[in-house]
């Protein structure tokens, strides 16, 4: 299945592992969403990532469904290749046959390992160590041309090109060689306890006011900007603290305003004034997304159905590449 075919095929993949936040949003989804035309998109939701580290069965199912919701409710076309990993087979197969031919050295240096692996590293689980694998897979099955990305992904993507290169310098021409699309137009957004830090789910599991979520109500939203961390200052100056900074940089890509009307508008204001205005604007926009992600959720049968329908039209697609592979290394 082709959303649009001919245009250059992108490949986004997004762990289902618990709510996003005003980051994901403004950083990617919304980017997403606005260049879902120029591309050949396929989304896929990656919950063989995500049973890496320990999850409660019952949370990963509903967080898969509630990202497939949430993007649908955000605005990506209920045309859009979005689909679950684990449902398509051939994506820890091609990993398999990839493994065989990644020397361990190049998965030891991954930084995201380390990091996650931490002290932990004896006790973590393979799976965790063999992550980039998997992840390649998704990205060449498809012979994808780009994957849109943040600059944490980029060693991947790496590895990604560099394990593709090889096996089609053994084996002949296998694989499309994917580049990263690191995402330059998406804002960066920090968290309102600490504007020193990207605003992150892990973060956000340990300080309830660190980020906005997008199923946030609105109480909750005003609640969180009220608390956002500012500094001594009595009202808003250029060039502003970290702090208010974010908070100016969310209410101009939320409002698509530029820079100089941002602040005008704030310039000599108390914070308490950029703080309503950034949550009626927030709240603004989240609340016709969480509108339709409670009409999406209403017949969650039919959300799956979905989802295994496009699931069942990318197979083909998936096994022709997987096949290549299997004939080119003599499985088959
Ligand atoms: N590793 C990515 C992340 O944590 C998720 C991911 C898995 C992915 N497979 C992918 C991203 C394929 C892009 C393409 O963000």
């Amino acid at each position: 299945m082709q959303s649009n075919p001919g245009k250059p095929r992108v490949f986004s993949g997004i762990q289902p592992s618990g709510g996003l936040h005003l980051g994901n949003y403004l950083g990617a989804i919304r980017n997403w969403v606005r260049d879902q035309d120029k591309y050949d998109n396929i989304f896929c939701i990656v919950d063989l990532h995500t049973i890496t580290v320990p999850q409660d069965p019952a949370a990963l199912r509903e967080n898969t469904l509630s990202l497939a919701a949430i993007y649908l409710a955000s605005g990506i076309k209920k045309e859009q290749a979005m689909f679950v990993q684990s449902h398509i087979p051939a994506h820890p197969e091609l990993a398999w046959i990839l493994e065989c031919f990644i020397p361990m050295g190049w998965l030891e240096r991954m930084t995201q390992f380390k990091e996650k692996s931490g002290r932990e590293r004896e006790r973590s689980s393979a799976g965790l160590f063999a992550y980039p694998a998997l992840m390649a897979a998704d990205i060449l099955l498809y012979d994808t041309r780009y994957v849109p990305v943040g600059e944490d992904q980029r060693q991947h993507i790496e590895l990604t090109r560099d394990i593709a290169q090889r096996i089609n310098q053994r084996f002949g021409d296998v694989f499309t060689l994917p580049e990263p699309m690191i995402q330059a137009a998406g804002a960066r957004i920090m968290g309102l306890d600490d504007p020193e830090k990207k605003m992150s789910k892990s973060l956000a599991g340990d300080t309830p006011g660190h980020a906005i979520f997008l199923l946030d109500p609105p109480d909750v939203v005003r609640k969180k900007f009220a608390r956002a961390q500012t500094d001594a200052e009595p009202a808003v100056r250029f060039p502003a603290g970290a702090g208010v900074r974010n908070l100016l940089e969310i209410y101009r890509t939320i409002t698509d305003k530029a820079w100089p009307a941002v602040e005008q508008e704030f310039t000599g204001k108390p914070y308490s004034v950029l703080k309503s205005a950034v949550s009626d604007a927030v709240i603004e926009a989240l609340t016709p997304i969480q509108q339709r992600y409670r009409e999406i959720r209403a017949d969650d049968a039919a959300l799956m159905r979905q989802l295994r329908g496009t699931a069942d039209r990318l197979t083909p697609i998936a096994d022709t590449t997987l096949q290549r592979v299997q004939h080119a290394v003599g499985l088959r």
